[in-house]
């Protein structure tokens, strides 16, 4: 009996179908997705890579959203995801209804949603951005004398409302993962390593986001501890990362951010729950049967594209 990787390998490869992976999940998913011609990124590149590709069926190892991205820019390719429960606590917070009627209340501000949403919530808006393109996108927005209604995460959108200085009106929504970094555990780590350098992915909250060296998205979190000259980091984002972390930088320390602290609910959580339900086995399973496949309306994927496309287009 071959392995569990060569079986997926063997069935992705008699599909016609491409294994793309987020940095969160498991190392074992991240590495079969290199090994068989698919790929690990952020969820901006994971968007570009399946547009691209000429595999018939797109297999995401991540979250609902992304998935759905995936199918709202190749509409015409089969998308699978390995657990159609995994969802993300930013898409749940900002249901369709309430979030139209909250546009249409300001309907004089342009819209700008996170990649993380629903495909009706992208649908709804004038523009996506992710972790890695928000600060680019809402200063060009800026420059062009538009107010701006940001949603879901009210942390990513305080941080770029701070360094951008625009007019911008917040929805409520966080992600729980990393929500639960705690900026005085941090800072008391910050002084047992005063020479780390601290990465902090701005869905954190704002007093650890004051603390980091660096503020970036996954790709330039990886990038920064390749290429900055501190020995050891401290890192306040899912831990999944760490994989490609080692990877790419042998020889740095790496050390996770604390989630404990006043008010603390877990000495040590920076997992995502819905990244943790991605495994070899439902990944066999999934491309195997053909089960958790990604349907969207068909006028709903086309406004949502025109709003992804945008972003595309502006960081290409
Ligand atoms: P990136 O866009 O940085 O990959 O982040 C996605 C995400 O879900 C972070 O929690
Ligand atoms: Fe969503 Fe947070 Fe999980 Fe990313 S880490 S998928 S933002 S809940």
């Amino acid at each position: 009996m071959s392995s569990i990787t060569d079986q997926i390998k063997a069935e992705l490869s008699a599909k016609n179908a491409v294994l793309v992976a987020h940095y969160y999940v498991s190392a074992e998913l991240q590495v079969l997705a290199e090994e068989s011609g698919g790929i690990v990124s952020d969820s901006l590149e994971m968007a570009r890579f399946g547009q691209n590709c000429t595999a018939e069926t797109i297999v995401v190892a991540g979250v609902k959203f992304m998935g759905e991205t995936a199918k709202i820019l190749s509409p015409e390719k089969t998308v699978l995801v390995l657990d159609e429960g995994a969802t993300c606590s930013l898409d749940e917070d900002c249901q369709i209804d309430e979030f139209s009627a909250f546009c249409d209340q300001h309907a004089d501000r342009t819209v700008v949603v996170y990649a993380n949403t629903s495909a009706e919530v992208k649908a709804r808006a004038d523009w996506v951005v992710t972790s890695g393109s928000a600060l680019n996108v809402v200063k060009h927005l800026k420059d062009q004398g538009k107010k701006i209604l940001w949603a879901p995460d009210k942390h990513l959108g305080n941080y770029v409302k701070n360094e951008t200085n625009a007019d911008m009106l917040l929805w409520q929504g966080s992600c729980v993962v990393h929500e639960r970094f705690k900026a005085d555990a941090l800072a008391n780590l910050k002084a047992h390593h005063p020479k780390a350098g601290v990465l902090v992915h701005p869905e954190s909250p704002q007093s650890v986001v004051d603390l980091a060296d660096l503020v970036g998205s996954t790709t330039a979190l990886i990038n920064a501890v390749r290429d900055r000259p501190e020995q050891t980091f401290i890192i306040a984002t899912d831990n999944g990362i760490f994989h490609k972390m080692r990877e790419v930088a042998p020889n740095k320390t790496l050390i996770e951010a604390p989630t404990a602290g006043q008010g603390a609910d877990c000495e040590s959580c920076a997992h995502c729950e819905w990244m943790a339900m991605n495994t070899l086995e439902n990944c066999l399973d999934t491309i195997k049967t053909g089960k958790n496949e990604i349907n969207i309306d068909i006028s709903v994927n086309q406004k949502a594209q025109k709003s992804i496309q945008k972003l595309l287009d502006f960081t290409a």
